[in-house]
Formats: C-alpha cells, sequence, structure tokens
C-alpha cells in the first residue's frame, strides 16, 4: 500500500544545525494497518509523517503510494489521498467558520471556489448523521461556530473531515495530546472507531504508551530515525507495558515509560 523506501533527509545540511534525521530508512506499510508511533522527542516521527505527506522532500529515497511513485507530487496533490490531523486543534478546522461550512469545505476537499455556503438540505441531513456517531451534540449546532466548540470537539470535527473523501491514507500526529486525559480517551474511541469502519490505513504518532498498546494491529518505535521496535498481529494484541519496556531496554531514552 505504502512504501518508504530508503529514504533519507537532512535538515541545515553544512549548516551549523544540520541535522541527520533519516538515513536509508525504509518501512512497508499495508492496506490493513493501523500503526501507533512511539519514539522520544527529535526521533523523527513527525517528519516521517511530513515526508510521506508531502510537506518535507527527501534527499534521496522514494515514497511509493499504491504503486505509483508519489516522491515528487506536490503536497496539494497528495492531499488528494492522504489526511492528516495534528496535534493543534486550530489546525485542522478553521474557526471562523461554522461546522457546516467546515465540512462543505472537507466534501469539496478544501476547494472553496464556488463555495456560497447556501445551506443545502441534503448536505445538511449528511453532515448530521456523520456527526451524529460522535456522541457530541455537534449535530444539533452545524451552524455554530467552531471557535466555539472545545478542543475535543475540534479535534473530532477534524476526524469526520479528514475522512469525508475517504482518503488512502490518515495521518494523525498527536492529534489528542492537547485534551485533557478523558476527553482524549473519547477522541481516542472515535478514531478507533472510524478507523475501523472505513478500513483505513492509518498512522498515528503518539507519546500515550497505553494508546499505542491498546489500538492498532502494529507498534513502531523510533529512535534516532531508526525502527528500534516494529510489533505487528498476534505480538501487538497481547503486548503490555512490561514486554514493551523489555524490548526498549537498550535504547538509551526511557523517559516514555515514566
Ligand atoms: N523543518 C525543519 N527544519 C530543521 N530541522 C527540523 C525540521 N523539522 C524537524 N527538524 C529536526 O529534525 C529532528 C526530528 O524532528 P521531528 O519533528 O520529526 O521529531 P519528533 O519525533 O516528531 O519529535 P516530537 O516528539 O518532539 O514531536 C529534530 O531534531 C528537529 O529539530
Ligand atoms: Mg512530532
Amino acid at each position: 500500500m505504502l512504501r518508504v523506501n530508503r529514504v533519507s533527509k537532512t535538515f541545515n545540511r553544512d549548516g551549523i544545525n544540520e541535522q541527520r534525521v533519516f538515513d536509508n530508512f525504509s518501512m512497508d506499510i499495508d492496506e490493513e494497518d493501523f500503526i501507533c508511533v512511539l519514539g522520544s522527542n527529535g526521533a523523527g516521527k513527525s517528519t516521517l509523517l511530513n515526508i510521506i505527506s508531502g510537506k518535507v522532500q527527501v534527499d534521496g529515497g522514494s515514497i511509493i503510494l499504491k504503486n505509483r511513485d508519489v516522491t515528487d507530487d506536490a503536497e496539494h496533490e497528495k492531499c488528494k489521498n492522504i489526511s492528516r490531523i495534528f496535534q493543534d486543534p486550530s489546525l485542522g478546522t478553521n474557526p471562523s467558520m461554522t461546522i457546516y461550512e467546515n465540512l462543505s469545505m472537507a466534501k469539496n476537499k478544501g476547494n472553496s471556489f464556488g463555495l456560497s455556503f447556501l445551506i443545502n438540505r441534503k448536505d445538511e441531513e449528511y453532515f448530521k448523521e456523520l456527526l451524529r456517531p460522535l456522541k457530541l451534540g455537534l449535530e444539533d449546532k452545524l451552524h455554530a461556530l467552531v471557535s466555539q466548540l472545545s478542543g475535543g470537539q475540534r479535534q473530532s470535527l477534524a476526524l469526520i473531515m479528514a475522512v469525508i473523501g475517504e482518503p488512502d491514507l490518515l495521518l494523525l500526529d498527536e492529534h489528542t495530546a492537547a485534551l485533557d486525559p478523558k476527553t482524549s480517551e473519547i477522541v481516542m474511541g472515535i478514531t478507533e472507531d472510524i478507523v475501523e469502519e472505513k478500513g483505513l490505513t492509518t498512522i498515528m504518532v503518539t507519546h500515550n504508551v497505553d494508546h499505542a498498546i491498546r489500538y492498532g494491529n502494529r507498534l513502531i518505535m523510533l529512535h534516532r530515525g531508526n525502527k528500534i521496535v516494529d510489533i505487528v498481529g498476534e505480538e501487538k494484541s497481547t503486548l503490555t507495558k512490561e514486554k514493551l519496556l523489555a524490548l526498549f531496554k537498550d535504547a538509551d531514552d526511557k523517559s516514555l515509560f515514566s
């Protein structure tokens, strides 16, 4: 489904801040994968998502999506097939527009051209149907401004917006990290439901070890641009914190487990 093929990336090459993040990094992602990515600060998690989504250009190597080399595709080209949600709830939605307008934008793939936001009854019903399973009451607030929503409500809306166009790939970069623990659990539950229902290939970066153990079929740990743990299937479903810590004992950062 997705192949990250011998990718290398160095920021500020030959400068005083030179930062080699990846050197010949490879990874294959299957269609049914829901991958949780753990790793210490600076390990390269966000850069990996940036490379896949086309935000960051690689120095060498290639990205193959569904047998097509998309390495040099522009970010706006890629985002038709790849959706992304960030840690900051304000990035995934437009706060000065209503829920209805945000969903209309997403439905039209971010293309505001020709959008007059005249209320369309059919869309209204469709959007309510999409929002109802969240159980956050957003279906009754279609015409409220997104700026009036809580962080958790916004991230949930961002999730619905991210998958409305049936993307090939969903990239989540610590999308619950800015939420309080209870809201974070709710949004994770919603995430799991959506990923399962739509059968989405998903890569979720998280610092939450419990979430990484509980969700998905595969767990990867990145350390200084290398995959030091890659657990999948049965081994993943029976994984415990203790087992993961044992696997991780050779790496020099155990702060994740504190
Ligand atoms: N645009 C950039 N320009 C220069 N350096 C960058 C850029 N993006 C990332 N880096 C550097 O690359 C390294 C990896 O960063 P990255 O953001 O991928 O880490 P991360 O694993 O997501 O960390 P965190 O858990 O803190 O989010 C860091 O040293 C960072 O400073
Ligand atoms: Mg990051």
